[in-house]
């Protein structure tokens, strides 16, 4: 770090800790964010939401809810840390040592604990693809049956499953994240071009115009407030907002980088991967199953399903298969390894456990809550929480509950504690805040109201006192 930044450091209200590493400049920061944020939420949550919730009307309610209520929240979450140079529980901490800011600080941390062990899940059918591309199982992919009876089966579903996990829990342990950034971030070039032909393809299949149309054209029969609730989730999930990694992002992030200008371009790199995803899937699926409303409500198999048989007709389907299974591998692996990291590091910090026990930690959560997850669709199919898979279950507890309240702590954090102009003005500290007017509106108006919004309306949805 160098002496400009230490003086800036001297003066800090906050008392930041001056050892502290930090990105190279705006740069680094938005190519690490994006590494971060750019993975299975983009290419195999996102399309199969889309096509569930409504095709264009998600897409529209998903790009309002970006462009505002996400970007109020992941400047929030990145001037806080860097305003604190802590991670969450490190950064609540620093404005009181009561009980709500423990639970604000820790809500935040706990939750990419829930979300690894079945992210390493879906990881696992993802390495399970691509040994079988490398395999030659082509025709065989495209099959109907092959996905379910793969995931009914557990002991295969916990193997490759398992080797994921390992996979990531080597590299945190070794510490050689950076090779793999190096690597992915050459692979993130080849995933666009791949994405692009991949979607030239899909779009310009017999029947795919309709698809085209019902992604991307707003079609205000198909909403209902299902699908502001999953916009949301998705918008939490694919920016990685709400789960204490912006926090420790921006406590790495140099006073001079502008908040702003990084946070608008993290936005529209994750956007445009998704998108993409949703040219490739949705238009695809229209043109093999004729836009059939079962398969469309597919869910988290959609990706599996729908791309072995898209790349099956393309000819070159093995090659094909073998790259893009290759990249969504690396995608997920970085956003895995950035989630365990952080989970990692909040133990290493809290509880001053060394850094190889808090990873050995890790690896048991892991291990225990990823195989009810990857056994949910076989041997432990009985179990049904509130009417969801144990997956699927997961994936509500954190994106449509626990998610909400951890912004709203933010929220509240920022209006009724710290004080919103102290917030605008570490901002300024690099460059003028164009939008502060939406953001002060945003923070203490809409924000908490469409957060208390999405969580009765999930809450009463899943016990059944709504259908929606
Ligand atoms: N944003 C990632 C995705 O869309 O796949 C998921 C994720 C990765 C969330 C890393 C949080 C995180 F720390």
């Amino acid at each position: 770090m160098n002496n400009e930044t230490n003086q800036e450091n001297n003066l800090d209200p906050f008392g930041r800790d001056n050892e502290r590493s930090s990105f190279s400049g705006r740069l680094g920061y938005v190519l690490a964010v994006a590494e971060s944020a750019v993975g299975l939420g983009n290419i195999w949550r996102f399309p199969y939401l889309a096509a569930k919730y409504g095709g264009g009307i998600f897409l529209l309610v998903y790009l309002i809810l970006m462009l505002t209520f996400g970007y109020v929240l992941i400047v929030s979450e990145t001037t806080l840390g860097r305003m604190t140079r802590k991670s969450p529980v490190g950064a609540f901490g620093k404005f009181g040592k009561s009980l709500p800011f423990k639970i604000g600080g820790w809500i935040n941390a706990i939750i990419p604990m829930l979300i690894i062990p079945y992210y390493s899940v879906i990881g696992g059918w993802v390495f399970k693809y691509l040994f079988e591309y490398l395999r030659g199982s082509t025709e065989a992919l495209a099959d109907d049956n092959y996905f379910t009876s793969f995931i009914t089966t557990g002991a295969s579903v916990e193997v490759w499953f398992l080797l994921f996990s390992l996979v990531v829990l080597l590299i945190i342990v070794a510490g050689v994240e950076h090779g793999i950034e190096k690597v992915s971030k050459m692979m993130m070039p080849i995933l666009v071009i791949l994405a692009i032909i991949v979607s030239i393809y899909s779009v310009t299949r017999p029947g795919a115009l309709e698809g085209v149309k019902y992604f991307l054209i707003p079609n205000f029969n198909n909403f209902s407030w299902m699908t502001v609730v999953a916009a949301m989730g998705q918008m939490f999930y694919s920016l990685s907002i709400a789960m204490g990694i912006l926090y420790t992002y921006g406590s790495y992030m140099k006073k001079e980088v502008d908040i702003e200008k990084s946070t608008s371009q993290i936005e529209i790199f994750d956007t445009a991967i998704a998108f993409l995803a949703g040219l490739m899937i949705i238009p695809a699926v229209f043109s093999f199953f004729n836009g059939d409303p079962e398969k469309l409500q597919a869910g988290p198999s959609l990706m599996f399903i729908t791309l072995p048989k898209v790349f099956a007709s393309m000819g070159m389907g093995r090659i094909i298969g073998i790259v893009f299974f290759l990249l969504v591998l690396l995608a997920a692996l970085t956003s895995a390894i950035s989630l365990a990291e952080s989970c990692v590091s909040t133990i290493e910090d809290q509880l001053g456990w060394k850094r190889n026990i808090a990873s050995v930690v890790i690896g048991i959560i892991i291990v225990i809550l990823g195989s009810f997850s990857a056994l949910g669709f076989g041997m432990l199919d009985f179990v049904q929480i509130l009417g969801m898979s144990i997956l699927d279950f997961f994936d509500f507890l954190t994106n449509s509950l626990m998610m909400p309240i951890a912004a709203l702590s933010t929220c509240i954090l920022i209006v009724y504690v710290i004080g919103i102009d102290k917030i605008v003005e570490e901002v300024e500290q690099s460059s003028k805040f164009k939008r502060k007017g939406l953001y002060k509106f945003f923070i203490k108006y809409l924000a908490p109201v469409c957060i208390l919004v999405i969580l009765v309306s999930s809450l009463a949805s899943v016990f059944g006192l709504i259908k929606f």
